[in-house]
């Protein structure tokens, strides 16, 4: 779906999540959310901000899991996910603490397989994710599925591109400091997803979205294998549909 800009498509796609997770309430069910980060998502959040302030959506009901943190990384950061997520949405809406779950980026190394296994466990235990929303990397990757991932890979430590470091330099205040490594959610974990919903705005992204959608699916762009699923939908902005 293209719109013509970000602001319009982050509207859209939070309603969508603001009607599940009401449809959710009136069952008396949880809404299980895949989050995201990076620069994409930060509108969708805005407007679930919002619609809690101003519209009375609740979150109580609402359980989370995100895709990805850097590793090592200590939670209070200023460039952790955690940071991240509390600064953009969970400070500002009613969500139990104890629903949100972010990859510990603090875990000794021999402590990580355990911890990945636990969180698919947890997907699983929270009844799987209803909505999975990713952004894109200019590698290709979702959450840190770097070139290479494999199409069933679940949660684990990863390397990162250098790309991917160069593009995450100006947060970490030069490259050599951005780390080597995170724990990311497998493309098996988003493939589990009962929706998943890929965002990405402004010309920047559209080479990387015309291989996405258009280019072979291949393991070298871990965004193809999206191309397999049958729930899976693009919300773009008319730049970054440009070159499809
Ligand atoms: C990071 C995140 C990804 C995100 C990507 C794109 O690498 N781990 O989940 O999709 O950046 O970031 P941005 O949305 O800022 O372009």
């Amino acid at each position: 779906t293209v719109y013509p800009d970000k602001q319009i498509a982050s509207v859209k796609v939070a309603e969508r999540i603001a009607r599940l997770i009401r449809r959710k309430q009136e069952a008396g069910e949880q809404a299980v959310l895949g989050l995201a980060t990076g620069a994409t998502p930060v509108g969708v959040y805005e407007e679930l901000v919002r619609l809690h302030k101003e519209e009375g959506l609740s979150f109580q009901n609402v359980v989370t899991f995100n895709l990805d943190e850097y590793y090592p990384m200590q939670p209070d950061a200023p460039q952790s996910y955690v940071t991240f997520m509390n600064e953009n949405l969970f400070d500002h809406i009613d969500i139990k603490r104890e629903n949100i779950h972010i990859p510990d980026g603090t875990l000794a190394l021999e402590e990580v397989v355990t911890f990945c296994l636990n969180y698919e466990r947890q997907i699983e235990e929270a009844g799987g994710l209803d909505l999975q929303i990713l952004g894109i990397g200019r590698t290709g990757h979702v959450g840190f599925n770097e070139p290479g991932s494999a199409p069933n890979s679940g949660t684990r430590l990863v390397t990162l591109d250098d790309l991917t470091r160069r593009d995450a330099s100006r947060d970490f205040g030069g490259k050599e400091n951005v780390p080597t490594k995170a724990i990311t959610m497998g493309i098996g974990t988003i493939f589990k997803a009962r929706e998943i919903i890929l965002m990405a705005w402004s010309g920047k992204k559209a080479p990387i979205i015309k291989k996405a959608v258009e280019g072979e699916v291949s393991g070298e762009v871990p965004a193809t294998y999206l191309q397999l699923a049958d729930n899976v939908e693009f919300v773009l902005d008319a730049d970054a549909a440009s070159e499809l």
